[in-house]
């Protein structure tokens, strides 16, 4: 959840995207012109939808927003959505629609492999068998069939210290076997699941269980592979390191891999001299002195002192073959170096992939790499992700937009350099600073593409770390946008790999019942679906948008009504937006994929602040729901 940065620094109710933006508060504005506050009423925010309405007429048969729907489209869009919405919920649990039923998958701390009995959450566990069971804090995830096995990746985006290292002050390691215990517990699950009769379960010691984390050796291909930043002693080729950070958002793509994405890379290294200086690019990353879990203290690869080269090896798309649990991942540094959320793959028509990807902080960037070479069902793969051209989003107000290319002749930085500093390659060619773009999800019966912008108390008030003007207008039209909107583009041509779009917002999520103008959000926005802060995303194949919250869930002032955090559902042809789950309070609502038959979606709930799953007096746990039609029927 998003509190302010006067909150206390705790993990125990912090996400970890709001601990970084807390930890490392971008500076005052200072060198551009401050951003007069524009009032927008809700009439002129309508002209901006209408405008992608318009293209859609044009070309991609999308009709219009809520605003626009007649009652005809009103009653075809309660028929598509199947269920009746859930209203808010403030407790320690998770509700879904009459119909409809939920069961725990997994929790932090449940066994992978038997072998794991010495790992028990409730006294920290064991560090030896910290990488037997299903770590902390789950966030996005891909379900995969391989052969007759049903398979869930699963991120583990970060680790909260206290609940860890309970004997500690404060959790923090005082040894190394305490920082192994947390470098395992964070990463990446491969786990072979099963449904019974009992429902879905974890199968236990399957030879497709893996745990890939903090430790892990990694292949590092594409652009910056080699490269002297990404050279260290223990690895002086440059291509070869331990670990994937922070993995926040997944992605999955047609040939069967999982792509895991290092999200807050920057806050796992340290300094045991605070006097060394560190190169200037490490500011626009945030990377400092301090970390956040002191792993420098006992494990000198994450010392800036010694190996102020680590961190150039850190905060890529990571690929994972799930069918092979020897595989070594390979991080694909042509898909640029930030914070990044996810990775939607689309197949453009001529066979070229297409990786859509967001950088979540105040005033990044959104991008998308192209592939060189076209995709091939059962040919190799192996290069596609390593040789292309990364773009980023330059949003227009009149509707129009442009992807642009950051290739060594229009940033003036080598192909290396732009894969490694891609921020500043983007803050070369003037991309639009956005609302923290998290989940990009592609509607798959339909040419367009979403990003959840969770939300920016800076926009408008400060640039980004690069001092990147953050002015109100465009797709991020509200200054101190507290509640986020999504913005949705439609490729020229209905080609995703196309230099050209034009855009609108889907939604802006806002307060009706406490504003008017601009922060009462969209006209879609009602007292029965009010939410902020969107996040998580993922289309099901009926081309219905699935949208996870974390945000405030304090349901008081401009959150009143609004609850907990929850699951939505989206029309993108009316507009239209309903509530499907709420999860307990304290926690978010992150990852989301579906069975092979679509009868069950499995949905992650991170961070619970609350005795969730297991009742009364217990610690709240990171968990994995699977969520099933009481008839079994298809749900997606
Ligand atoms: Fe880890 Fe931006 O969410
Ligand atoms: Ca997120
Ligand atoms: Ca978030």
């Amino acid at each position: 959840m998003d509190r302010k940065d006067t909150d206390r620094i705790d993990f125990e109710d912090f996400s970890f995207d709001a601990f970084d933006e807390a930890r490392d508060p971008r500076p005052q504005a200072t060198d551009f012109d401050r951003v007069v506050e524009t009032a927008i009423s809700r009439r002129g925010l309508l002209g901006v939808l209408a405008i992608g309405s318009g293209a859609a007429a044009m070309g991609v048969g999308v009709t219009g927003l809520g605003s626009l729907m007649s009652s005809t489209s009103a009653e075809a869009a309660t028929a598509r959505f199947g269920f009746k919405p859930v209203g808010i919920a403030t407790d320690a649990t998770v509700h879904v629609p009459e119909g409809y039923s939920w069961q725990i998958l997994a929790r932090w701390g449940d066994k992978l492999f038997s072998d794991a009995g010495g790992f028990d959450h409730t006294t920290g566990g064991d560090a030896a068998t910290a990488d037997r069971v299903f770590g902390e804090n789950t966030d996005g995830m891909e379900f995969f069939v391989i052969g007759d096995r049903n398979v869930i990746a699963v991120n583990h985006e970060y680790v909260n210290p206290k609940l860890n290292l309970p004997k500690n002050e404060g959790g923090i390691p005082a040894s190394a076997e305490d920082v192994a215990k947390l470098q395992k517990l964070q990463g990446v699950t491969v786990m072979e699941v099963a449904e019974g009769d009992d429902g879905w379960k974890i199968v236990v010691d399957s030879p497709l269980n893996r745990r890939i984390n903090h430790l892990t050796p990694m292949t590092i291909s594409g652009p910056a592979a080699g490269h002297d930043l990404l050279k260290t002693e223990a690895d002086p080729s440059g291509t070869k390191s331990l670990g994937t950070y922070n993995n926040c958002g997944a992605g999955k793509t047609p040939w069967g891999t999982y792509l895991t994405c290092e999200e807050n890379f920057n806050g796992y290294f340290g300094s045991t001299d605070e006097t060394v200086s560190l190169p200037e690019d490490f500011k626009r990353y945030g990377i400092k002195t301090g970390s956040v879990y002191s792993y420098e203290k006992f494990d000198p690869r994450f010392d800036l002192a010694k190996n102020v080269n680590e961190p150039y090896r850190a905060g890529y798309i990571v690929e994972i073959d799930p069918a092979d649990p020897s595989s070594t991942p390979v991080k694909r540094t042509a898909l640029g170096r930030f914070k990044h959320e996810n990775a939607e793959v689309v197949i453009a028509p001529d066979g070229r992939v297409v990786v859509y990807l967001g950088d979540d902080e105040r005033g990044e960037f959104l991008y998308k790499f192209v592939s060189s070479a076209s995709y091939v069902p059962g040919g190799d793969t192996s290069t596609l992700l390593d040789e292309g051209t990364l773009f980023v989003a330059k949003f227009n107000e009149d509707g129009s937009g442009e992807w642009m290319a950051l290739t060594p002749e229009t940033t003036g930085m080598s192909a290396p350099e732009i894969a490694i500093r891609t921020r500043l390659a983007a803050s070369k060619v003037g991309a639009t600073t956005m609302d923290r773009p998290e989940w990009v999800a592609a509607n798959p019966i339909a040419a367009e593409a979403y990003c959840a912008l969770t939300n920016n108390k800076n926009r408008g008030v400060k640039p980004n770390a690069g001092g990147d003007a953050t002015p109100v207008g465009g797709p991020n039209p509200r200054e101190k946008n507290n509640y986020g909107q999504i913005v949705r583009w439609y490729p020229e041509g209905q080609d995703h790999a196309a230099p050209g779009f034009t855009w609108d917002l889907y939604v802006m999520a806002g307060n009706p019942t406490v504003h008017d103008g601009a922060y009462a959000g969209s006209d879609n926005i009602n007292e029965g679906n009010l939410f902020n802060s969107p996040d998580g995303m993922a289309f099901d194949t009926t081309g219905l948008l699935w949208i996870q919250t974390d945000g405030s869930d304090s349901n008081e002032g401009d959150y009143a009504g609004m609850g907990n955090n929850q699951m939505l559902v989206g029309d993108p042809v009316s507009g239209r937006i309903e509530r499907f789950l709420t999860a307990p309070i304290g926690s978010e609502v992150t990852g989301l994929c579906w069975s092979a038959d679509l009868r069950t979606m499995f949905v992650g709930i991170q961070h619970p602040d609350a005795p969730f799953p297991d009742g009364e007096g217990t610690l709240g746990r990171s968990s994995v729901i699977a969520v099933k039609r009481s008839d079994n029927a298809v749900i997606g």
